[in-house]
């Protein structure tokens, strides 16, 4: 298949935030006496921040307002963006660096499908402020993957036709939410141990085989 255009999911994917999303979700389970694990933490990969709230809270034993709920997802977000504060440059795996260069100096041109409202900072943080094609994330949607508005979005974006655009994701929602935007998808990480993709790859730098 000839790609003309690559939508990475960003946490998970370009860079390892989906570990601070873990630690700050465990904190705030921890404070309310919730347990959490990493097989919890899986299902919220590439799930907005208030559909993530629900399934941590799945086991809360009374229903919440939505103003508690909004202050809760504000309590996670804020240790969550501590954390975020630490990273640099350097959190930019060399393997992923080389890659995208690699991929951009084939021609192809790249994007970021990301549900994260934090994605600008994140960028900036890594260094990689305006260096995609187009930047379609949490604050452009109005529906999170598994819906496919945000890789859509991306592929417009781009100026491209979603079959002409191959989705990187490591979330077994986010394959869906490409699929469901007639892409193909070439998973990592956990959506790749799921075999959610038409690629199920070791690492992003797989991608220079495929393309
Ligand atoms: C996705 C993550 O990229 O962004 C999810 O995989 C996260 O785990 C979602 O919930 C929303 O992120 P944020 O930064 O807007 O809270
Ligand atoms: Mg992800």
């Amino acid at each position: 298949m000839n790609y003309q255009g690559i939508i990475f999911d960003l946490d998970g994917v370009l860079c390892s935030t989906d570990e601070y999303h873990y630690q700050a979700w465990k904190g705030l389970a921890d404070s309310l006496g919730l347990a959490f694990d990493r097989q919890k933490n899986n299902r919220l990969r590439g799930v907005s921040r208030m559909a993530s709230l629900d399934i941590v809270l799945e086991d809360y034993p009374e229903p919440l307002a939505e103003a508690e709920k909004l202050a809760l997802a504000e309590q996670k977000n804020e240790s969550y963006k501590r954390l975020l504060t630490r990273m640099s440059p350097a959190d930019l795996p060399e393997a992923v660096k080389s890659t995208l260069l690699a991929l951009r100096a084939r021609g192809l041109k790249l994007a970021i499908g990301s549900s994260s409202k934090n994605t600008p900072f994140i960028l900036r943080q890594l260094g990689l402020d305006g260096f995609f094609d187009a930047v379609s994330d949490g604050n452009h949607i109005s529906r999170s993957k598994p819906d496919p508005e945000v890789f859509l979005k991306a592929a417009q974006m781009l100026g491209l036709k979603p079959v002409d655009c191959l989705v990187v994701e490591d979330a077994v929602a986010g394959a869906e939410a490409g699929h469901r935007g007639g892409m193909d998808v070439a998973c990592v990480g956990d959506a790749a141990q799921a075999k959610a993709g038409e690629y199920n790859l070791a690492s992003v730098s797989g991608l220079l085989e495929i393309v």
